[in-house]
C-alpha cells in the first residue's frame, strides 16, 4: 500500500513539473444559454434507496457524500484554473470504481445548484449507469454518437443542473464510433447548446480496450481511479504515462481503502 501511495506521489511530482498539455476549451454555438433546453428534458425520479443500494450517496450529511463533495470542489478548481471543461474518469483495469465515482459526482453536483454538469457514459461495452439510476429507455448516448438517436430523446435530468446521458446495454461497435471524427463534433455540438460548466465522461478501463485511448483525444483532462489492494504501482505508472501522452492528468482517486479509518475508503491526490 505504501508503494501505491509512493507511485501516486511520483505521478503528482511529474505533473507539477509539466506544463498543461491542452489549453482551455471554448464552446461554439449560441452565445446565450436557452434554459428551456434543460427544462424540456425529463426528470429522473430514482428512489433514494435504489441510489443508496448502488452506492450513490445523495444525503449530504453522510461521510461518503462529503468525500465526493471534496472531489467535486477539486475538479472545479482544476477546471477553472486551466479552462478545462471535459473530464474523463478512467482506471487501469476493470472494477476500480469509475462508474461509481462518475455517478456520485452527478449526485454531488446536484447539491451545488450554481454549476451545470453533463455526464456522458462513454463506456459502451459494460454500461452500468442506467442500472444504477434505475433508468429504462430504448436508446442511449452510443446511439446518438452512431447517428440513430437525438440527444434530446435520450438525455435525462438527475437534478435541475445535472444531465445524464447513459447507455441501455452494450453497443455493437464502440471502437468504430469512438474513432469517428463526428464523435467529438457531436459532443461539441451538445455542449455548445447545453453549456455545462463541466462534462464528466465515464469510460472503460484504459489498459483493457482501445476505446479510452480514443476518448483521451477529445477530453481536456483525466481523473484516474485506483483501487487500493488491486491497482498496482506499475499500472498507475502506465496509465499516467498513457494519459500524459494525449491530455492532462487531473489527479488520482484512491478507492476502496478499506483499512483506512473511514467507512467508505476514498482518498485523493491532486497537483497543486
Ligand atoms: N469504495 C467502494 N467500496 C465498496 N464497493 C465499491 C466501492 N467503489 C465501488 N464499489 C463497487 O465495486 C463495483 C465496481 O464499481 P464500478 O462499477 O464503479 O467500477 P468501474 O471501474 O466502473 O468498473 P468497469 O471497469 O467494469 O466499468 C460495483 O459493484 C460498486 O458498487
Ligand atoms: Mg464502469
Amino acid at each position: 500500500m505504501e508503494k501505491l501511495q509512493a507511485a501516486i506521489e511520483r505521478a503528482r511530482e511529474r505533473r507539477q513539473a509539466e506544463a498543461p498539455k491542452k489549453a482551455g476549451r471554448v464552446y461554439r454555438g449560441p452565445a446565450v444559454l436557452d434554459p428551456g433546453l434543460w427544462d424540456a428534458l425529463p426528470r429522473l425520479g430514482t428512489p433514494p434507496r435504489t441510489l443508496l443500494r448502488n452506492r450513490v450517496f445523495v444525503d449530504n450529511k453522510t461521510r461518503e457524500a462529503t468525500y465526493f463533495d471534496k472531489l467535486r470542489t477539486k475538479i472545479l478548481q482544476q477546471c477553472r484554473d486551466h479552462g478545462w471543461k471535459r473530464v474523463l474518469i478512467t482506471s487501469a483495469t476493470a472494477g476500480c470504481g469509475k462508474t461509481t465515482t462518475s455517478s456520485n459526482l452527478a449526485a454531488s453536483f446536484a447539491r451545488q445548484r450554481d454549476r451545470r454538469i453533463l455526464v456522458h457514459e462513454l463506456d459502451m461495452r459494460r454500461p452500468e449507469m442506467a442500472r444504477i439510476f434505475g433508468h429504462k429507455a430504448s436508446a442511449g448516448i452510443a446511439d446518438v454518437l452512431d447517428g440513430t438517436a437525438a440527444f434530446e430523446d435520450i438525455a435525462v435530468r438527475f437534478a435541475d443542473n445535472v444531465i445524464l446521458s447513459m447507455n441501455q446495454g452494450p453497443h455493437q461497435n464502440p471502437s468504430q464510433i469512438l474513432l469517428r471524427d463526428s464523435t467529438p463534433a457531436i459532443l461539441d455540438e451538445i455542449e455548445g447548446r447545453y453549456r455545462p460548466d463541466v462534462t464528466i465522461v465515464d469510460s472503460p478501463p484504459l489498459l483493457a480496450t482501445d476505446d479510452t485511448q480514443s476518448i483521451l483525444k477529445f477530453v481536456d483532462c483525466a481523473l484516474i481511479v485506483a483501487a487500493a489492494e488491486k491497482t498496482t504501482t506499475s499500472e498507475i505508472d502506465n496509465v499516467e504515462r498513457e494519459i500524459a501522452e494525449q491530455t492532462n492528468v487531473l489527479g488520482i482517486v484512491l478507492n476502496r481503502c478499506n483499512y483506512m479509518d473511514d467507512d467508505y475508503g476514498y482518498s485523493y491526490d491532486y497537483p497543486g
